[in-house]
């Protein structure tokens, strides 16, 4: 039977009260899962189960592998690893009895400080839309349905759940829609709609956003699920589009939680900025029911909802029909895989290979023997991830201080400095959650362990080369107050360089960074949140095992240089309205626009090894190749990028460049190779706010290179 009519044949034995549970979630009678559909047992519908993402499984009370944070994936430029690693978050899922992962995160990185850019990809929408396909296409090979997050324009965490982001449909449609599109294209089973309003409007009541765009013009076929306690309405979400609410039912203590903060409930509970209201669940139940005795709701509705839900679980081997209800949900012959070899080695993988090596004057990769002083307030413990939904608790990690111990043949010394960075978590900040289920790596005592700067100061002395970790802490609901680095970060660094002329800064920081002392240290690797395998792939990369092939998924720069600094309209908004008045000038497009050169470019990485480009050719209408050489004599691993500029046009204000393809290599010492690069429609498109998309005639300059300011040979493409 067709897939389709296999579940109008489902669809029509299910009565009207099963239908509503279809769409509607429940508890988790496991106790395991971020979101849980019972299923219909009599009909043979399995339960189906959903789990957070995006840096690993997040299921309640359950270990797996900590990947590294999604920046550090999209910072390897490599939608093949993103493939690996969607597949390797996929097997874990289903290893842990879940049916739908909620990952990736593909919002643009539009505010420097938002709390939750590491677990978001880029501020290029050609760039995390190419690497968001990769990981679904990965999560999807294991027969687990991804969720591309949060539909659309959820770039700060500040009132994010009724902030309304004010954006122009241009700069809709050339930079934030674009991500979604391409998970969409990617065969993405699941969209998760934002918490925040865009032009007035909840996303999850967004008719035009939803039914008309995402549904309509794109043909999106899976469902579209509510962010946790984010449905606005009954009438309005289901006539927009939304399918399936979760989590559906209030969160265990949420009601007592706001009853006894109120007092005998005369006030108005206030939920802490960035938290949903946890009580608020079942508009999908009983109203969505009279909705639809009311006529408010077409009764067709409900059962497209039904058959959005139950085509993927059919999609993907739920629906087995030789399966009896009593097997569950489980395809036979896949049982998944958690924490095995490979698993560590793909988070390993990622880690290395999305590390960024900003500076190196020479001091880098560490000779062997090197004596070295390890440093920082955080040297005994893995940075995993940053707080909130995404949290994952590995089986196994490694620290900076083990990593590099069990990497070094010289002697390794190691000194704190300065007090120890606490995590902050999201769920600190939850009303309802006591204190033994707090988040893990919440505040442990450390004041009165041996810290100082003169200690650390004489340790750098010591020894051949110091390594000084450093690291920010950021969560989901909360942006970060400042680009600084937390504590007393930067003094330790300095005291360092000054004792030591090899200092070596290693940054774990979930999105830019100000680096103060940089002109006084010797090289400088930014890490992102490198999961579990933290220390071993920071020895590395330090050691040179490892190329350091990341780039820059966004702009480093001072804070005051970000379009979103100094003017409270654009972040974080006034009256819960955010003006996105910049336009598309986001990211590098801003910098270019405003002609400052930021500290480190969109796009930046050096490699060990050093590469020579030749001419580029235009070898099609929308291809250029490029031939590349690695002259050094180790080998190291390019990432070729393609920039298109396009030709003037008068009374339009497009970016000066934009990318529009990139390739990662690995070379051989003396190996060339030539690199065919494919270029996006979106790079020589522009959204006419009369005449929808348009391509300009004229000459459109590719400029190929090694970042975004950083262009080694050009191409030209007439259109
Ligand atoms: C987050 C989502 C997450 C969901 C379930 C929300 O707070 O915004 O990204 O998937 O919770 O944990």
């Amino acid at each position: 039977m067709a897939a389709d009519d296999h579940i109008g044949a489902l669809l029509a034995r299910l009565s009207r009260p099963q239908k509503l549970a279809l769409v509607r979630g429940a508890t988790d009678p496991e106790g395991i899962a971020t979101g849980y559909l019972p299923g219909v047992e009599e009909a043979g519908i399995p339960p189906f189960r959903l789990v957070d993402g995006p840096l690993g499984i997040r299921a309640e009370g359950q270990r797996a592998t900590a990947f590294p944070s999604s920046i550090a994936t999209a910072a390897t430029f490599d939608p093949d690893l993103a493939r690996r690693h969607g597949a390797a978050m996929g097997r874990e899922a289903t290893a842990l009895g879940q049916d739908a992962l909620l990952a990736p995160g593909v919002n643009i990185i539009r505010v420097p400080h938002c709390g939750r850019n590491f677990e978001y990809l880029s501020e290029d929408p050609v760039h995390a839309g190419a690497v968001g396909a990769g990981l679904i296409d990965g999560i999807q090979s294991a027969d687990v349905v991804a969720t591309v997050k949060h539909f659309v324009a959820n770039n700060q965490e500040t009132h994010r759940t009724t902030v309304s982001a004010e954006v122009d449909e241009p700069t809709l449609r050339e930079l934030y829609l674009p991500p979604f599109r391409s998970a969409v294209d990617a065969g993405a089973g699941s969209v998760m709609t934002a918490y925040n309003r865009v032009n007035g409007i909840h996303m999850s009541d967004h008719e035009r956003l939803v039914g008309d765009v995402l549904k309509g013009e794109w043909g999106f076929d899976g469902y579209v699920v509510s962010d946790w306690y984010g449905l606005e309405s009954t009438v309005g979400a289901a006539n927009a589009g939304l399918d399936l609410e979760m989590p559906g039912v209030a969160a265990p203590g949420a009601a007592e939680a706001a009853d006894s903060e109120t007092e005998g409930g005369d006030a108005a509970f206030e939920w802490p900025d960035g938290i949903p209201d946890a009580t608020r669940a079942g508009l999908f139940g009983d109203p969505l029911a009279d909705a639809i005795d009311s006529g408010e709701v077409p009764a067709d509705r409900l059962d497209d909802m039904v058959r959005r839900i139950l085509g993927q679980m059919d999609r993907f081997g739920r629906l087995d029909s030789d399966q009896t209800a009593a097997e569950g949900g489980e395809t036979d012959d896949d049982t998944g895989e958690l924490d095995s070899q490979r698993h560590r080695d793909i988070a390993a993988d990622v880690a290395a290979r999305g590390t960024v090596l900003l500076d190196n004057d020479g001091v880098l990769p560490l000779d062997d023997g090197a004596d070295v002083a390890v440093i920082g307030p955080n040297i005994d413990e893995p940075k995993l991830g940053g707080g909130g939904s995404s949290e994952t608790t590995p089986i196994h990690s490694v620290t900076p201080v083990e990593g590099i111990e069990s990497r070094a043949e010289g002697a390794v010394t190691t000194a704190f400095g300065v007090p120890q960075i606490e995590s902050v978590s999201l769920f600190d900040l939850l009303p309802f959650v006591g204190e033994d289920e707090e988040a893990d790596g919440a505040a442990e005592d450390t004041a009165d362990r041996d810290q100082s700067l003169d200690d650390a100061a004489e340790a750098a002395a010591a020894a051949d080369v110091a390594v000084v970790f450093v690291r920010d802490a950021t969560t989901e609901a909360r942006d970060r107050e400042s680009l600084a680095l937390p504590g007393q970060q930067d003094e330790l660094v300095s005291a360092v360089a000054a004792a030591n002329e090899n200092t070596v800064v290693v940054i774990r920081s979930g999105g830019p960074v100000e680096l103060p002392w940089r002109e006084d240290v010797a090289a400088v690797l930014e890490q992102w949140y490198p999961g579990q395998a933290d220390g071993d792939a920071a020895a590395a990369v330090l050691y040179g095992d490892r190329d350091p092939s990341g780039r820059l998924p966004v702009t480093f720069a001072p804070e005051n240089e970000y379009p979103t600094v100094g003017d409270e309209r654009r972040y974080p908004g006034v009256d819960d309205e955010v003006y996105y008045d910049e336009g598309v000038f986001v990211g590098y497009r801003h910098f270019d626009d405003a002609d400052v050169d930021p500290t480190y470019p969109f796009g930046h990485g050096h490699s060990y090894a050093t590469f020579e480009y030749g001419d580029a050719e235009t070898t099609g209408e929308q291809t250029v190749a490029v031939p590349v050489e690695n002259v050094d004599n180790r080998p190291g691993r390019e990432v070729v990028q393609a920039y298109v500029r396009p030709p003037s046009v008068a009374g339009v204000d497009r970016p000066a460049r934009e990318l529009a393809g990139f390739e990662a290599v690995q070379l051989d010492a003396g190996e060339r190779q030539t690199v065919e690069l494919a270029l996006d429609d979106l790079a020589f498109s522009r959204y006419d706010p009369e005449d929808g998309w348009t391509v300009d005639t004229g000459t459109y300059t590719v400029e190929i290179g090694r970042s975004s300011r950083d262009v080694r040979t050009t191409a030209t493409v007439d259109r």
